[in-house]
């Protein structure tokens, strides 16, 4: 998109886009060793469940480059794949990383596994383009239907800064965009990171209409006819379809099953942990309360400033599950599907057990 791909590569050297300093400074950062990676997932410098699976490939692949054991291997696993709980797509990169490693020889290993890391890289940019495709048809038909600009709501940020490229929510609304369909976006504004101002970004970028709201907001404007859809990603998705997202999609999904609102969930296969099927299966992050303490904008001459709220005491819980009952569909990178197990087998045939 027009931010270029939030994770590169130039000669051997990674670089990410610090998402800590959006929306106020674009600054990309060399990482160069496993600990430096680590540390982006863990404070969220990187963040986003395809981003971060991508990131810890990267990760893996940087430790090796000093050493290449089998030990040293495991450890940048370990330390990798412990930074943040919830996208299943953090673990499963890894893993499956590590399983292909350990066939090769040490000497061969940071070759093989930096190669394998941008392969997986550029893999999550064909997926989010392909969920981008499949899911602008439901933008198209919403404008067939209405003759006007479609209204879509989103929670969090799953766009292009949440993936590699083009996104997994956002994707729909770049592609129907791109064609000339008229579209508006309602952007949650999503606390305690603000990942909305994120969205808000990322659509400017692009130049789509967009609002942002409070996050209390949604359920009023669906009781008024003014969303015409909600779009949301996805941090983890079981086999049964149950949905794990950003805290607070839960409500929204409740609000839009309640008013007749269609609720869709962009989750490309990186996303489905086909080992659970219960979204109470799903460890859900808990972050520090200093994100909910502390808030940060533009004084009256433009700096960033940062003030403190007054409580005594914070709980920050950062995600929460969606049940499938609630979710209209999933749209994935192989099509559209009912977030049931069956609608999932139907696409994705090969992990039916
Ligand atoms: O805590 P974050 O900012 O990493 O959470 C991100 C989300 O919840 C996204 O909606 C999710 O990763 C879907 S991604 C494209």
């Amino acid at each position: 998109m027009n931010g270029g791909r939030t994770i590169q590569t130039k000669g051997g050297v990674v670089e990410i886009l610090d998402q800590t300093l959006l929306p106020f400074e674009t600054t990309f950062r060399r990482i160069e060793t496993a600990e430096q990676m680590a540390e982006a997932i863990r404070v969220m410098r990187v963040r986003g469940a395809p981003l971060i699976g991508v990131a810890g490939a990267f990760g893996v692949a940087l430790a090796l480059k000093s050493d290449a054991s089998d030990a040293n291997l495991a450890r940048a696993c370990e330390l990798l794949g412990a930074t943040r709980p919830t996208a299943v797509n953090l673990r499963r990169r890894i893993d499956e990383l590590r399983r292909e490693l350990t066939t090769v020889r040490p000497a061969e290993r940071f070759t093989r596994a930096y190669a394998r890391a941008q392969a997986i890289s550029d893999e999550e940019a064909t997926l989010s383009r392909r969920i981008g495709e499949h899911g602008a048809e439901l933008i198209r038909a919403a404008h067939r239907r209405t003759g006007r600009a479609v209204n879509v709501l989103t929670h969090c940020n799953a766009g292009w800064l949440a993936t590699v490229d083009w996104g997994t929510a956002l994707a729909p609304i770049y592609v129907a965009h791109g064609e000339g369909v008229p579209v508006h976006v309602w952007v949650d504004e999503t606390r305690p990171r603000n990942q909305g101002y994120l969205t808000a970004y990322e659509l400017s970028q692009e130049r789509v209409p967009h609002t942002v709201i409070a996050d209390n907001t949604g359920g009023h404007l669906m009781q008024h006819g003014r969303v015409d859809l909600c779009i949301v990603g996805t941090d983890r998705t079981t086999a049964a379809g149950d949905v794990c997202n950003k805290v607070g999609t839960y409500l929204k999904a409740l609000a839009a099953h309640d008013n007749g609102v269609p609720f869709y969930v962009a989750a490309p296969e990186s996303s489905i942990d086909w080992s659970i099927s219960h979204g109470r299966e799903i460890p859900i992050e808990e972050r520090g309360a200093e994100e909910l303490e502390r808030i940060r904008g533009l004084d009256a001459s433009g700096q960033v400033l940062e003030v403190r709220l007054p409580a005594s005491a914070f709980a920050n819980f950062a995600f929460d599950v969606t049940p499938a009952r609630l979710v209209t569909g999933l749209i994935t990178e192989r099509g559209l599907c009912p977030a049931s197990r069956e609608g999932l087998r139907s696409l994705f045939p090969e992990h039916a057990r």
